[in-house]
């Protein structure tokens, strides 16, 4: 008995670092990282949001402004195969866009996999965790790079497997789901787990 309540102050203790969980259809994506040792730090809590490169061509970046909304899309079989995909409207009228990861073959010029959303569906395997609300694709690692693009500078999101190098002045987040009151639906959209907004503990 004295060796479970022991157990479970250690993991009530745990838990209490992380901001307190919801679920809700809609979601806006922020970075948190695992390392004080980066300038780039500055951006935690900062919105994904989209640079706009081309019709229907945007790169994944972050903001200090409002960012873009997202949603967990798929069918049932897609969601339980984790051939799911992670979409955001856009356009005017809007209508759905998704978050894409370069393919191995299709790098950037620094031999990167650059994070795109863009028009029609996102890469298959887009997911939020049930539990914690961590927005991953398989089982590498995003992160972010000070850019500079066609129309000026941005930090962008990149994603490698685990086994690559995160290149040298980039720094690795957490892509985290922050939960919106927004109860829009769509016809493939379910419920996502998400951090609730307020309750950021954590420094
Ligand atoms: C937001 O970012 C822009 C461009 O980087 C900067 O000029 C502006 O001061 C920032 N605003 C805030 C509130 O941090
Ligand atoms: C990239 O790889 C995919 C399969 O993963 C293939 O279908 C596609 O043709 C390749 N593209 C190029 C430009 O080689
Ligand atoms: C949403 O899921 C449906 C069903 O698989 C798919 O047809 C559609 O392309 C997806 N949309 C996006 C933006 O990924």
């Amino acid at each position: 008995m004295a060796v479970f309540l022991f157990l479970a102050a250690i993991f009530t203790l745990v838990i209490a670092q992380l901001p307190d969980t919801s679920s809700s259809f809609n979601f806006r994506i922020r970075p948190d990282f695992a390392s004080y040792d980066s300038p780039l730090r500055a951006i935690k809590g900062w919105d994904l949001s989209s640079y706009h490169l081309s019709p229907c061509y945007d790169y994944a970046v972050f903001t200090n402004q409002t960012g873009r909304i997202f949603y967990a899309n798929g069918t049932a079989e897609e969601f339980s195969d984790r051939t799911s995909t992670i979409a955001s409207d856009g356009g005017s009228p809007p209508w759905p866009w998704g978050i894409v990861v370069s393919a191995a073959n299709a790098t950037d010029s620094k031999g990167r996999r650059q994070v795109y959303i863009d028009c029609g569906a996102g890469t298959p395997g887009m997911s939020v965790a049930d539990w914690p609300a961590t927005v991953y694709y398989q089982t590498g690692t995003f992160y972010v790079c000070e850019e500079t693009f066609l129309y000026g500078p941005a930090i962008a999101l990149y994603w490698r497997e685990k086994v690559d190098q995160t290149p040298e002045g980039c720094a690795n987040v957490e892509l985290q789901a922050w939960c919106l009151e927004d109860e829009t639906e769509h016809e493939f959209s379910r419920k996502s787990t998400c951090y609730l907004e307020g309750d950021d503990s954590d420094d």
